[in-house]
């Protein structure tokens, strides 16, 4: 069987690894590089389970190195490159945008000069429903106009956009997804999901932004890995996929659902645990709603997600109750020290 080699940039943060693991279980001909700068982010104990493996290999680096790209791809020949690697917290890039404008959007330009240098099958451009900007009513289909209202989304549409003239300009085969809210094992306790079931369990508050009425779309990561196996397998390059769960929940009701979840795991009531929930001062343009038309992966590969919100969140709460070392160590790292730092002063 002819073997492939991805590069696969960011692959120690939350859906890298996630998809690492998916994909070196299930494809033999697969060889994966990892190219990983390891910020806060980054953990390479989320990758345990496959760091022995004869078809996985990390190699430490910054995708804004140039030199440092270039000599990786001398130094393998990749059929595929996933571009997972991003400053990806919304509430960071309104502390500190710079390193977002870096690694999202002159990071992916590194990369496509890559691919433009050294020619591959395909290049995945992972994105986000962000980039859309707020969607009152309806849902975003690929072909709208983009229209990010912070930092992070506007880096992100802006390596989109590089994407695209990349695509038009050179003819390279660019393709995009973009993901709505991922949630599953190994997130850096910062996003919401984490946060709420470890500040749950720890007898902490559980800050809710603004009105709690925001929604979300929430997609289990299993279901996200395997629509970008899809892809890569019969996406067309130059366009763009939507890839969301239709799993749209107000933030209120998602973190009540959330502590409910937990209590029956653990011996505090979901009483207790809903009191601690605390609404407190509101996200900087903070988008309403995030809703995504999905009916073109569907059409053109077949994909569904597979896990229902109750049974994904199940899973989730399990695995961090069940993770305690990887949960002791990420909370050592960063986390303590961004967390008396936030803005929101929580
Ligand atoms: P994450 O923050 O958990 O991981 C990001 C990874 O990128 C980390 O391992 C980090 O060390 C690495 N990295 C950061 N800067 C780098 C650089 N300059 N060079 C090399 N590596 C670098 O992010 P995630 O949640 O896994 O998201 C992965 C991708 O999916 C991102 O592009 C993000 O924008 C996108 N996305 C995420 C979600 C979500 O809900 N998590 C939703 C939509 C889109
Ligand atoms: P987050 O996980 O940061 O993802 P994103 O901003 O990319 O959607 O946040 C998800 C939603 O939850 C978002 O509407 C902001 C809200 N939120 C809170 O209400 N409280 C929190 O402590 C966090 C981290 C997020």
């Amino acid at each position: 069987m002819t073997k492939h080699t991805v590069l696969l940039t960011g692959g120690a943060g939350f859906i890298g690894s996630n998809f690492i693991i998916n994909v070196l279980k299930r494809f033999n001909s697969l060889n994966i590089i990892n190219l990983d700068k390891l910020t806060y982010a980054g953990n390479l104990n989320n990758l345990k389970e496959v760091s022995k493996n004869k078809r996985y290999r990390f190699e430490k680096g910054d995708i804004c190195n140039r030199l440092f790209v270039d000599k990786l791809f001398k130094k393998y020949a990749f059929d595929v490159v996933v571009n997972f690697a991003a400053e990806s917290h919304v509430d960071r890039s309104i502390l500190k945008p710079g390193s977002f404008v870096k690694t999202n959007i002159v990071g992916t330009q590194i990369l496509l000069d890559a691919i433009k240098a050294n020619p591959v099958k395909k290049f995945i451009q992972i994105s986000t429903d962000e980039v859309y900007g707020e969607k009152r009513k309806g849902k975003s289909k690929e072909f709208d106009i983009l229209n990010p209202n912070n930092p992070y989304s506007a880096s992100k549409a802006c390596a989109d956009l590089l994407c695209r003239s990349y695509t038009k300009t050179f003819g390279l085969p660019v393709i995009i997804v973009r993901l709505s809210n991922n949630y599953g094992p190994y997130q850096f306790p910062e996003k919401l999901v984490p946060l709420m079931i470890l500040n749950a369990i720890n007898y902490k508050h559980l800050p809710v932004y603004g009105s709690g009425k925001n929604i979300r779309d929430w997609m289990y990561v299993e279901d996200s890995c395997n629509a970008i196996i899809k892809i890569i397998k019969q996406g067309e390059p130059g366009e763009v996929y939507n890839i969301g769960a239709s799993n749209l929940q107000s933030n209120i009701k998602f973190v009540q659902k959330i502590c409910r979840l937990v209590s029956k795991k653990i011996k505090i009531s979901s009483e207790e645990i809903l009191s601690r929930i605390e609404y407190i001062a509101d996200r900087p343009a903070h988008d309403a709603r995030y809703c995504l038309d999905t009916s073109k992966i569907y059409n053109e590969t077949g994909w569904t997600p597979k896990t229902d919100l109750d049974r994904g969140l199940e899973k989730t709460v399990n695995w961090y109750l069940n993770n305690k070392t990887w949960v002791t160590n990420v909370m050592n790292k960063d986390y303590l020290k961004y967390y008396k730092l936030n803005y929101t002063n929580r």
